[in-house]
């Protein structure tokens, strides 16, 4: 009875680990559509997080800037078309929210900013980046 029980529930567990972590790796690996679409609303408000947690190392107009220590990479431009970590939109939100391995300079923000913070900084990129 004990036993079974125990047996039981050590397969929940399991189940419960595989499936988050086929859930994660769903999310990293897939093109993810963005499902905000560029509205002046959407644009303000990603304005509103990239001045307060992006700018700093991205520079007010988006084009990057040298490393402020040594060691770490360079501060990508966001404004050109050359992007070192994938270029669509899903991409984009995925280094936004996972940082870029392995030396994190550029920090996951999943635990500071919502999903819809990202799409609108995305959108927001998108649109500083056409001007
Ligand atoms: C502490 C400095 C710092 C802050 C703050 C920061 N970044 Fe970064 N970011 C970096 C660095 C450094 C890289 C380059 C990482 C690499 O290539 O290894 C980078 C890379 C990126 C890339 C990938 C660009 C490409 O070419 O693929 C995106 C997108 C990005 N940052 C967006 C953001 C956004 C949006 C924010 C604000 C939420 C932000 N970053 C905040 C330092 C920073």
């Amino acid at each position: 009875m004990q036993a079974s029980f125990m047996k039981s529930l050590i397969a929940l567990i399991l189940l419960m680990f595989l499936t988050h972590t086929t859930v994660i790796q769903a999310e990293i690996n897939n093109q993810l559509e963005n499902p905000q679409s560029a509205t002046p609303e959407s644009v303000a408000a990603g304005e509103k997080i990239y001045k307060r947690y992006c700018q700093l190392c991205h520079g007010e107009d988006g084009t990057g800037s040298p490393p402020r220590e040594a060691g770490f990479p360079a501060s990508s431009n966001l404004v050109d078309s050359e992007w070192d970590h994938g270029s669509t939109d899903g991409d984009i939100y995925n280094v936004i929210q996972n940082g870029v391995e392995p030396e994190m300079a550029m920090e996951p923000w999943f635990d500071r900013l919502s999903e819809t913070d990202i799409w609108n900084v995305v959108n927001y990129l998108r649109a500083i980046a056409k001007k």
